[in-house]
């Protein structure tokens, strides 16, 4: 199934490159030179912990255009935070307040939505919460949960997709007394790598190309560099046998499956909202748009291994393979390819032990909850024309409250989806626990807290929730599809908590 290093080599080597080739972008390829692939440092953003100013812990970011050198000597406009491209890594610690100054020196308007955040929702940084150009933004707030890697990017209304495709993104770290008895790795860059996966496609003058194709608006924007923290075929010198890495798809769309060059296990740690319960050893992950996941992988002295995304696991449903088969392909689902290189030459021996027991993730029972929701995807018959992107039949409307919730009150929301592809589903302000999938418990996993989960195509997530602290009967939070062209198209809606 998956293609050897040597192999895939020989395919690139016969004049195409791989990824490029099969997706149809010719003019990238020839400015690639392929004895540089896989040997460019992996960029490893700056952390900041802001600043503590009377007891509350203040950053200063600025939302700012940049030149990015990503493939070769090109220059690619792009756009970041407090940098050129994505933003530095925001530290935070459980219980203590924030206040964020957000500058917006964009010539357009932006906002700064922090996803996976128990938040006011005048706070979040959705589409309500405009920031003009030339203004600052301050949300401040209490960080009310336990630690996790978290994420920030745009969420301008119908602009999401390309601002956050230009670099308007960064992670979040909550930090927690409670995990460093874990003795989990956690020196930054070291042996706690965050890695921000983004796949891209460019114009031959360099810059990023975005929205080409009908393709492109009923899949999704996918391109064929993958950039890791704005890398492209990036290696990362291995300092500590066991790494932690931290993974975001910060991707428009793409749905990946990871796994290791030799298909060796791994252990996934941390689903979006924080710690599972113990360790869960697989081969292989999927992470869809905007999910994270932690993961401890041992590397051995001296090897030089590849991670790798693989075809996803065919799942043929009621609607025939006709279709499905069909939007898979498209999807760019179907192929292997490479993400980055892990460069363990000078890797010391594994000497560190790993925790049996990690942290029991909060959740909540069935018998508790007083509401049930129910919730389509749907891409209507009208996504020819680009219109089709529903959700409960209706497309978003800024200024329609799709419905209430009470706060306090635990719900289930029971996600389906009447579409021919997969849609990463996501909720602001809340982490939820999976309850089943087509009535089936979700894989080991997935039973952690969570904002963001894929439902495949013809599938029924049901998922449970709280909505706790914040309540505000005229601002909404959000709920949508996280592959950012499907949002920008109308797969959105919004909600109050009431008290
Ligand atoms: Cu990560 Cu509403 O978004
Ligand atoms: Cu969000
Ligand atoms: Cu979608």
């Amino acid at each position: 199934m998956m293609l050897t290093r040597r192999k895939f080599l020989r395919s690139v080597g016969a004049g195409g490159i791989a990824l490029v080739a099969p997706l149809g972008i010719a003019s990238v390829a020839a400015a690639v030179d392929t004895s540089a692939w896989f040997r460019n440092p992996l960029r490893i953003p700056a952390m900041d912990e802001g600043r503590i100013i009377d007891g509350k812990r203040v950053f200063d970011l600025a939302m700012q255009y940049g030149t990015s050198h990503f493939i070769n000597n090109l220059a690619t406009p792009t756009a970041g935070i407090n940098g050129s491209y994505l933003g530095p890594v925001l530290k935070v610690k459980r219980g203590e307040d924030v206040h964020l100054k957000v500058t917006n020196r964009l010539s357009e308007p932006s906002t700064l939505h922090w996803h996976g955040l128990n938040l006011p929702a005048i706070m979040d940084g959705g589409p309500h919460q405009v920031i003009p150009m030339g203004t600052t933004w301050e949300p401040r707030f209490n960080i009310r949960q336990p630690a996790a890697t978290q994420w920030y990017h745009a969420h301008m209304y119908h602009r999401t997709g390309i601002q956050v495709y230009h670099g308007l993104a960064g992670l979040l770290y909550i930090d927690d007394d409670e995990l460093h008895d874990l003795q989990l790795p956690s020196e930054y860059g070291v042996d706690d790598i965050p890695l921000v996966l983004q796949d891209r496609a460019f114009n031959q003058d360099g810059s990023l190309r975005y929205m080409g194709s009908m393709h492109d608006r009923m899949i999704g924007m996918m391109g064929p560099v993958m950039l890791v923290n704005g890398t492209a075929f990036a290696s990362f010198k291995v300092q500590k046998p066991l790494t932690r890495l931290r993974l975001l798809n910060g991707s428009n769309a793409r749905i990946y499956n990871l796994g290791l060059e030799d298909r060796r296990e791994f252990l996934q740690i941390a689903t979006d909202g924080g710690l599972l319960a113990q360790p869960v050893a697989m081969r292989n992950l999927v992470l869809a748009p905007g999910e994270r996941c932690e993961i401890l992988v041992e590397f051995k002295p001296g090897e030089d291994i590849l991670l790798w995304h693989s075809p996803l696991p065919r799942r043929s449903r009621s609607s025939g393979p006709g279709m499905m088969g069909m939007m898979g392909m498209m999807a760019g689902n179907d192929r292997p390819f490479p993400i980055m290189r892990f460069d363990a030459s000078q890797s010391p021996a594994m000497t560190r032990k790993i925790p049996a027991q990690l942290l029991e993730p909060r959740s909540w029972s069935t018998t508790e909850a007083v509401r049930n929701r129910r919730i389509n995807l749907d891409m209507g018959m009208g996504m020819g024309m680009g219109g089709g992107f529903r959700i409960n039949g209706k497309a978003m409307d800024i200024n329609r409250i799709d419905f209430r919730v009470r706060l306090g009150e635990i719900e289930i929301w029971e996600i389906g989806n009447s579409s021919p592809m997969a849609h990463p589903f996501h909720i602001h302000d809340t982490q939820f626990r999976i309850l089943d999938r087509d009535g089936k418990p979700p894989g080991a996993g997935e039973q952690g807290l969570k904002d963001t989960v894929l439902v495949y195509s013809g599938e029924r997530v049901r998922i449970i929730t709280q909505f706790e602290h914040y309540a505000d009967a005229r601002a909404p939070y959000m709920f949508h599809c996280h592959i950012l062209e499907h949002e920008d198209a109308g797969m959105m809606g919004q909600f109050v908590v009431v008290a």
